[in-house]
């Protein structure tokens, strides 16, 4: 039996090294090779320092479970093939969407850095988490990247009133010179589904615009809004971004697709299905590398010096508000609330292992 201690009612701050050992532990017990777990709690760690907590170490217990239940292939043969010189197609054989899209954004590197540019398309795969890991792989690389994904059904398209598109996140980014990397990494949906569930919990209103009822009519009501569908941010253009994710990630490399792809907490009945869709282009492709490094940081000079509108206090380039989080939680620990601490308590129970969250 594990030996238990931590404060349970009351967040408490955890150094990522330390997260990140326990998770990795989590994930071998659940039947990940080394290596995959090590990928796996590399991407819910990362996300928590970023300030992603929806789609960090809060996971786990998810994606456990899914491996409990054989929804999830803990050992993948994970194969490529080369289609054409500068396309990889990939079958992830259902494993963790987090491995087999690290998988994915590497192939892409290394084509990219035989021909500049490297695409690869990827089926069989799963919820591949923060869709930022797949960027920062690339301009790691010094590439240019894009991950697209297909998602389960959680948003309606635009003019429908069930969920039938996924939040699927848009994704791309750009190394540069000084300053945190260009990151772009955006749901198709207004609002995260999470935060139309706290409205309803708490009996509170939502701004308009964000969700319909069950009818298909507007609403203000969080426990309406909860009970029908979240809208595609922009109106059509947002449901027409993720329809883009759908025909790249989901209807071209042969992956699940149009209402296929299997909840992550709910589809528990079979593999999940997700396809992805990744590309790295070299950054000096058309110019020696600090050159782009360059051109891209004074880029975001001049935004920055831009006035600022009222109420604001400065002007941020994509990326730059996670980045801001990893640095403070980097110093001072990644905080997780009790229900986390309590679903990490959980699995690390399950897998017999210590923990010592004080
Ligand atoms: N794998 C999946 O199926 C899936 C589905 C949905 C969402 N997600 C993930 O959920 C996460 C959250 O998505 P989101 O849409 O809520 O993100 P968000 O709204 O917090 O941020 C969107 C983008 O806006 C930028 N941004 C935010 N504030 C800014 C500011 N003041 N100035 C300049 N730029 C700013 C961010 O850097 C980011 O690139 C993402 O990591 C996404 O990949 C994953």
């Amino acid at each position: 039996m594990q030996q238990v201690n931590t404060p349970t009612n009351r967040n408490v701050r955890v150094a990522s090294s330390k997260l990140k050992a326990l998770v990795c532990r989590i994930f071998v017990y659940n039947g990940l090779p080394g290596d995959h777990a090590e990928i796996a709690a590399h991407a819910l760690v990362k996300a928590s320092l970023r300030g992603v907590d929806s789609h960090g170490v809060a996971r786990v217990a998810m994606y456990c479970e899914r491996l409990r239940r054989k929804v999830t292939n803990p050992r993948p043969e994970i194969t490529v093939a080369r289609v054409t010189p500068a396309v990889a197609q990939i079958d992830g054989d259902n494993g963790l969407g987090l491995v087999v899209g690290n998988c994915g954004m590497n192939e892409a590197i290394a084509i990219a850095k035989e021909f500049g540019i490297g695409l690869a398309g990827v089926k069989r795969s799963g919820h591949y988490g923060m869709a930022a890991l797949y960027i920062l792989q690339a301009i790691e690389a010094n590439c240019i990247g894009m991950a697209f994904t297909n998602a389960s059904p959680a948003m309606a398209v635009w003019g429908g009133r069930k969920p039938f598109l996924g939040t699927s996140p848009f994704a791309a980014g750009a190394p540069s010179g000084s300053g945190p990397p260009f990151l772009i990494d955006m749901a198709c949906s207004v609002v995260a589904r999470g935060k139309l569930k706290f409205a309803a919990q708490r009996g509170e209103p939502i701004p308009e615009g964000l969700a319909l009822d069950k009818k298909g009519r507007p609403t203000t009501d969080g426990q309406a809004a909860f009970e029908g569908v979240v809208l595609p941010f922009g109106g059509v253009k947002g449901s027409a971004l993720s329809m883009l994710m759908e025909v790249l990630s989901g209807v071209l490399t042969g992956a699940a697709f149009g209402g296929d792809v299997r909840n992550p907490f709910t589809g528990l009945d079979g593999f999940q299905g997700t396809g992805h869709f990744f590309m790295a282009l070299k950054a000096d492709a058309f110019m020696p590398l600090e050159q782009f490094k360059e051109r891209l940081g004074t880029l975001a000079a001049r935004a920055k010096a831009q006035p600022p509108a009222e109420g604001v206090d400065q002007i941020l380039m994509p990326g730059e508000p996670e980045a801001l989080t990893e640095s403070e939680r980097s110093e001072n620990g990644i905080p997780l609330t009790p229900d986390v601490v309590a679903s990490l308590m959980a699995e690390a129970d399950l897998a017999d292992i210590s923990i010592d969250f004080t």
